[in-house]
């Protein structure tokens, strides 16, 4: 083999995984739009209820703790994290416990494209129960029942 074929072959390799990483990166999420992984604009359009003392309490405790990769209202974010306030996070789909279980043990990624979501330090089961009565409430008042 000559030298110029070697680095044919290395260059078309190159190409060759570059584009399966274009590809697959710019999937994005399998139920997002294309463009999804370059826009900022929530995943989700999300009514907001009006909250009770416990909700709001959940509401805060998923602004810290969630919030960075679900964002805010756990509308989505592009190319980061699922909306939860989404058809497949209802409770005949996902009950309270998944919710626990999420943020104790993270979850590998079977629903999307975004890659395992890891254990989340710093939240009891308590305070992730507050969270899952402040993301019912978002899903009710969007009309995930
Ligand atoms: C570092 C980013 C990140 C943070 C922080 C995060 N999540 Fe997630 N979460 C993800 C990703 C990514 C998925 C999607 C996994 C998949 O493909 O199904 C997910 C999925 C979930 C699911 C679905 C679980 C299932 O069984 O399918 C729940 C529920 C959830 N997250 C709740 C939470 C809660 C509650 C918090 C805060 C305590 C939280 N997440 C914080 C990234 C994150």
């Amino acid at each position: 083999m000559t030298f110029k074929a070697v680095i044919t072959i290395a260059i078309l390799a190159a190409v060759a995984i570059g584009g399966r990483m274009y590809v697959t990166g710019f999937s994005g999420a399998k139920i997002a739009s294309p463009d999804a992984r370059t826009s900022d604009e929530p995943m989700v359009k999300v009514s907001l209820p009006t909250l009770t003392a416990e909700q709001t309490k959940g509401e805060s405790l998923f602004n810290q703790k969630c919030a960075v990769c679900h964002a805010k209202n756990a509308a989505g974010q592009p190319g980061v994290a699922p909306p939860l306030v989404f058809k497949i996070y209802q409770p005949r789909h996902h009950a309270d416990m998944a919710f626990v279980l999420a943020a104790k043990n993270g979850v590998r990624s079977h629903h999307w494209t975004f890659g395992n979501m890891p254990p989340i330090d710093g939240v009891t089961d308590d305070e992730v129960k507050l969270i899952v009565a402040y993301i019912r409430a978002l899903q009710r008042e969007n009309g995930i029942n």
